[in-house]
């Protein structure tokens, strides 16, 4: 424990992805840090978030490889589904990972102090009666997922993401709100487990902030799947039923399922914190940082869900990298939001990085692009996956963005990132040799086609 009458270089509040990543990087530094946790360190991400959700879509995987296996010459039945064992399998990986994290933040010599911490001055956070004073303070309090006003979550019908994590039984039927990752992610994972899936999205599109061919293709997969997708459709109110819930859409449409999941977005955690109070400015309950990630209270830096960037985990690594390196005297440069690889973990996969054509247009840019369909592509073919990589460049200008879906895309967007981000044009990265047959040569496709000199495509 640290020296209660000295202050330490850095107390943070929450020890999630961009709280334990700052811990992580200033102890590195040579700060003394302090981080203070309610739960457990890991937050949303590892206990409820990325790593739960994944290891349930790789069950969800396995049900389908089962499933389609005859396709490729191999005999086998699937049988059923045991969600206690999933359930076991999923918090194996967690627990191992919680246990390494812990054990990472002990070796940094990182003080985990157990509590609900509150905000008590510019440099001072409070737990249990215990204040503990720095020189800077990091809020990293993150998110909870959120609800519409009117509609009451009772964690048995209406339920949220974080109790979906832990259902030992497979709902029959399936309302989702919200066709954003965490609305497509669980409709993929019941679907596969046997439920009929219905996702209602107030957009026109399934993950509406993709590009929009990305949105159709994901919406064609859906469809030949059997999940039903209701687009342009707005919730007006939920009736339990003694079945489970009817869901009324404006206009009068009606859905009857045993649940309704909502999944509409998550929102910050910052009330009763004592931010307001010490004078830390918010905007609809978001922490308002620079592009430092420095709040309007110099002493004090915001981090990760918290702040209003993108709710990713890698983001909130990067913002508490960020912090760490600048309070220990680092030159550092902004986060550049742009440049973020996001994927959606649904099958197929959703995975992206850059400007869409649209925001690129409406940059200003003159857009040129170009799509590989996946059916030309040998590895795609083997796994008897569809989909597509298209690349949107500025005219005799650089890649601004890529956009991909299909099996296993997410694995691939690390290429696009470093593409995209070194602002590479197309001709350049038509230089690169993709290793055959693998998908990637899908992305290097739609850049020979991009360069004017398409291989295995129609131009
Ligand atoms: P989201 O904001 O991504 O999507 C919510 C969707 O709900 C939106 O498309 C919105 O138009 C729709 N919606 C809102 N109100 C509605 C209404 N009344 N009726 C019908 N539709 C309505 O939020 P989501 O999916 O809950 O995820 C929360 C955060 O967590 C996001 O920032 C997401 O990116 C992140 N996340 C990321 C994952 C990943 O990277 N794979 C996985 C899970 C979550």
């Amino acid at each position: 424990m640290s020296d209660p009458s000295q202050p330490v270089d850095l107390v943070i509040l929450g020890g999630g992805s961009g709280g334990y990543a700052a811990a992580l990087r200033a102890a590195e530094l040579g700060l003394t840090v302090v981080i203070v946790e309610q739960d457990k360190v890991g937050g949303t991400c590892l206990h409820r978030g990325c790593i739960p959700t994944k290891a349930l879509l790789h069950s969800a995987e396995t049900v389908d490889i089962i499933k389609e296996a005859s396709q490729f010459g191999v005999n086998g039945s699937f049988e059923s589904v045991d969600m206690k064992a999933v359930n076991a399998y999923k918090d194996k990986v967690v627990e191992g990972l919680y246990k390494g994290l812990t054990g990472l933040v002990k070796s940094r010599k990182i003080e985990v102090v157990a509590g609900h911490g509150r905000l008590v001055s510019p440099t001072a956070v409070e737990v249990d009666g215990r204040t503990i004073e720095a020189r800077h303070v990091l809020l990293a309090t993150g998110s909870y997922a959120r609800s519409i006003p009117g509609l009451e979550i009772d964690h048995d019908t209406v339920v949220t993401s974080d109790d979906a994590l832990g259902f030992d039984q497979i709902p029959a039927s399936v309302v989702i709100l919200g066709a954003g990752a965490i609305g497509c992610e669980f409709a993929s994972v019941w679907s596969s487990f046997g439920a009929q899936v219905t996702i209602v999205e107030a957009l026109p599109h399934l993950v509406p902030l993709e590009e929009e061919s990305s949105s159709k293709l994901l919406e064609r997969a859906f469809r030949k799947r059997g999940i039903t997708a209701e687009l342009g459709a707005r919730f007006e109110r939920v009736e339990h039923t003694s079945e489970g819930v009817t869901v009324h859409l404006e206009g009068g449409k009606t859905l009857s399922a045993a649940m309704l999941l909502v999944a509409i977005g998550r929102g910050p955690v910052s009330a009763e914190l004592g931010y307001d109070q010490m004078g830390v400015e918010m905007e609809r309950g978001f922490v308002k940082v620079d592009a430092y990630c420095q709040t309007s209270v110099p002493t004090i830096s915001a981090v990760g869900d918290l702040i209003p960037t993108l709710q990713l985990a890698h983001v909130g690594f990067a913002e508490g990298i960020l912090v760490a390196e600048r309070l220990a005297g680092l030159p550092v440069t902004p986060v550049d939001y742009d440049g973020v690889p996001r994927v959606t973990y649904s099958h197929p996969e959703v995975a992206s990085v850059g400007l869409t054509s649209k925001v690129a247009t409406e940059r200003g840019y003159d857009v040129v692009e170009a799509t590989y369909d996946l059916a030309g592509n040998g590895k795609a073919r083997i796994l008897g996956t569809a989909g597509a990589v298209k690349v949107v460049a500025a005219k005799d200008g650089p890649v601004l963005g890529v956009h991909m879906v299909g099996e296993r895309v997410g694995e691939l967007i690390a290429e696009a990132q470093l593409i995209t981000n070194w602002e590479a044009l197309p001709v350049e990265v038509a230089q690169l040799i993709h290793p055959h047959p693998t998908m990637s040569e899908a992305v290097g496709e739609a850049h020979l086609a991009l360069a004017g000199k398409p291989l295995h495509s129609h131009s």
